[in-house]
C-alpha cells in the first residue's frame, strides 16, 4: 500500500494518476464460499495510533490492517515528529513519540482523511496547543466538530477558528469536567476523552458513545496509565493523571469488514466463515442477516453466514451502537436491491449516505429516498454497468451488488475502498469472486 491521492485534479502526480484510473471489474454469478480473516478496524486504529502522542516513548500497535488511512495516520504523525514504522509482515506499527510533539495537523492530510482531527485532543492536553485543519465537506455528507470544541472548552482549552484551522490552546493542564454530548459522537468521545486522561481532576462524559472502537481506545489508554470507570457504559468517568506511558496494544478486530463478508455470504447464496471477528459486535446485523433468511453460526474465534435461497427483504434503522451501525446501510441496501419484498431503510447519522443510490440504480435496483427514508424494492436481478464508489462503504456496497448483477460491473472511485478495505480483491478472488483490479487503459 503506497500513499496515493485519488483527489483533486491539478493536484496529482504520475502516481496519484495512476490510482485515480484504477478500476474493480466484477462479473457477477460466482457463489462465495471459504474462510476469511478480518484484521483490526480502521475505526479504531486511527485513534490508537493518535493516544500514543499522550506518552513520550516507543508505543506498538499490533493487528494494523494494511489500508490507505494506516500511511495517512503515520504520514501525519511523522509531521508532529514522531518515528513510526510499519511492519506489514506482522501487521505492527511502531511510534516512537518525542517529548515535545509539534502540533499543526496540515490540510493536505486533513483533507484526505477526516480522522486526522483526532490528533487535536491529545495533542492539546500533552503540548498545550493543536492546529488542526478544519475537514470541510465530506461524501457522506456535513459532520461538525461543535462537540469536540464544546467538550475541550469545558476543560478549560481556548479554540478558534482562523484561515480554515482550529486553534486549540491551553495556558496549563487542562482542567477535568463534565460534559453532556448533543449525541454520542464517537469522534467527539474520543476527543474529550484524549484530553481528559491527561487533565487535572476528574471529568465526566455523560451520552458518551460506547462502540467497540471505544472500549478499545479505553483499554489502551488504561494500559498506558489512565484511569477510566464506565468503560462500554454512556457516562465515562476520567480521573486525570499527570503522566502516561508507552504501551503495546491489539486493535479490536474490524466489525464492518466482518459485516460486509456476512452480507456477501448473504447476497451470493454462499457459505464464509468469518476468522477474527467478534459477532458480539455485529448483533444487530446479525439478527438482520439471520431474518432475510441466512444461517449465522456463531464460533469462538468468529462465525460462519450460510444462505440458501433469496433473501428476504430486512428493514433498517440506523443508529448509535448498539443500534444497527451507519457504515453497514450501503451493504443492506445492496442486499434488499435483490431480496424478496420491499424494505424501508432509515439513515439517522449521515444524511448523504444515499448518493450511492443513485449508482446502485445505474445496476438496474429499485430504490427511492425521500429525506433519510429508503425505500427499496427487491428485483429478481440486476445487470452489470459502470459504477463510481463516493466513500468506503458505498464502494462496498458496489461491489457486493456487482457480485450478484448480470455481466461486468466496473467499479470506480477504488481509492476510496482501499481506504477502508485490506486485500479486499485478493479475498474476494479466493472466496471465489470474478474480480480484477485493473488500470483504465485495460478496462
Ligand atoms: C465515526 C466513524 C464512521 C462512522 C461514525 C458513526 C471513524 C474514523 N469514523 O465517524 O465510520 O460512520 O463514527 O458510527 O471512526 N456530529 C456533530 N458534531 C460533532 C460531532 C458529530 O454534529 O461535533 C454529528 C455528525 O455530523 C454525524 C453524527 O454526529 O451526523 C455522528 O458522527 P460521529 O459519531 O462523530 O462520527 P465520526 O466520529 O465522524
Amino acid at each position: 500500500m503506497t500513499l496515493r491521492d485519488p483527489g483533486v485534479p491539478g493536484t496529482m502526480d504520475a502516481a496519484t494518476y495512476d490510482a485515480a484510473v484504477e478500476v474493480l471489474r466484477v462479473t457477477g454469478g460466482r457463489r462465495l464460499a471459504g474462510e476469511v480473516c478480518v484484521a483490526g478496524a480502521k475505526n479504531s486504529v486511527l485513534k490508537l495510533m493518535a493516544a500514543t502522542l499522550l506518552a513520550p516513548g516507543t508505543s506498538t500497535i499490533r493487528n494494523v490492517p494494511d489500508i490507505l488511512d494506516v500511511e495517512i495516520m503515520s504520514e501525519l504523525l511523522r509531521r508532529l515528529g514522531c518515528v513510526v514504522e510499519h511492519h506489514r509482515d506482522v501487521a505492527t506499527v511502531t511510534i516512537d513519540v518525542p517529548h515535545r510533539p509539534e502540533h499543526r495537523a496540515d490540510y493536505d492530510l486533513v483533507r484526505r482523511m477526516r480522522a486526522s482531527i483526532c490528533v487535536m485532543g491529545p495533542l492539546v492536553a500533552r503540548v498545550g496547543a493543536a492546529d488542526v485543519a478544519v475537514p470541510g465537506g465530506d461524501n457522506i455528507g456535513s459532520r461538525g466538530l461543535d462537540i469536540h470544541v464544546a467538550g475541550l472548552r469545558r476543560m478549560g482549552a481556548e479554540v478558534t477558528s482562523e484561515h480554515g484551522y482550529l486553534l486549540a490552546s491551553s495556558a496549563g493542564r487542562l482542567r477535568g469536567a463534565q460534559t453532556w454530548l448533543d449525541f454520542p459522537s464517537v469522534g467527539a468521545t474520543e476527543t474529550i476523552l484524549m484530553a481528559a486522561v491527561l487533565a487535572e481532576g476528574e471529568s465526566v462524559i455523560d451520552n458518551a458513545a460506547r462502540e467497540p472502537e471505544i472500549v478499545d481506545i479505553c483499554q489502551m489508554l488504561e494500559a498506558m496509565g489512565a484511569h477510566i470507570e464506565g468503560i462500554g457504559t454512556s457516562t465515562l468517568r476520567i480521573e486525570g493523571v499527570e503522566a502516561l506511558r508507552p504501551v503495546e496494544h491489539a486493535t479490536v478486530p474490524d466489525r464492518i469488514v466482518a459485516g460486509t463478508w456476512a452480507v456477501a455470504a448473504a447476497m451470493t447464496h454462499g457459505d464464509i466463515t468469518i476468522r477474527g471477528a467478534q459477532a458480539g459486535h455485529l448483533s444487530m446485523a446479525l439478527e438482520k442477516l439471520s431474518t432475510a433468511g441466512a444461517d449465522v453460526h456463531e464460533s469462538a474465534d468468529g462465525f460462519r453466514v450460510i444462505m440458501d435461497r433469496r433473501p428476504a427483504a430486512v428493514d433498517i434503522v440506523t443508529l448509535p451502537y448498539p443500534g444497527f451501525p451507519t457504515d453497514l446501510q450501503p451493504q443492506f441496501i445492496a442486499l434488499n436491491s435483490i431480496a424478496e419484498g420491499a424494505s424501508l431503510v432509515t439513515e439517522n447519522l449521515f444524511e448523504a449516505r444515499f448518493r450511492f443510490v443513485q449508482e446502485l440504480a445505474r445496476l438496474g435496483a429499485d430504490v427511492r429516498t425521500d429525506g433519510h427514508h429508503a425505500l427499496v424494492r427487491g428485483r429478481s436481478a440486476l445487470s452489470g454497468a459502470p459504477v463510481e464508489a463516493t466513500d468506503i462503504r458505498a464502494g462496498a456496497g458496489l461491489v457486493l451488488a456487482g457480485l450478484v448483477a448480470e455481466g461486468q460491473t466496473t467499479v470506480y472511485g477504488v481509492g476510496h475502498i482501499d481506504r477502508g478495505y485490506a486485500d479486499f480483491v485478493p479475498d474476494l478472488q479466493r472466496l471465489g469472486a470474478d474480480v480484477q483490479r485493473l488500470d483504465i487503459s485495460d478496462a
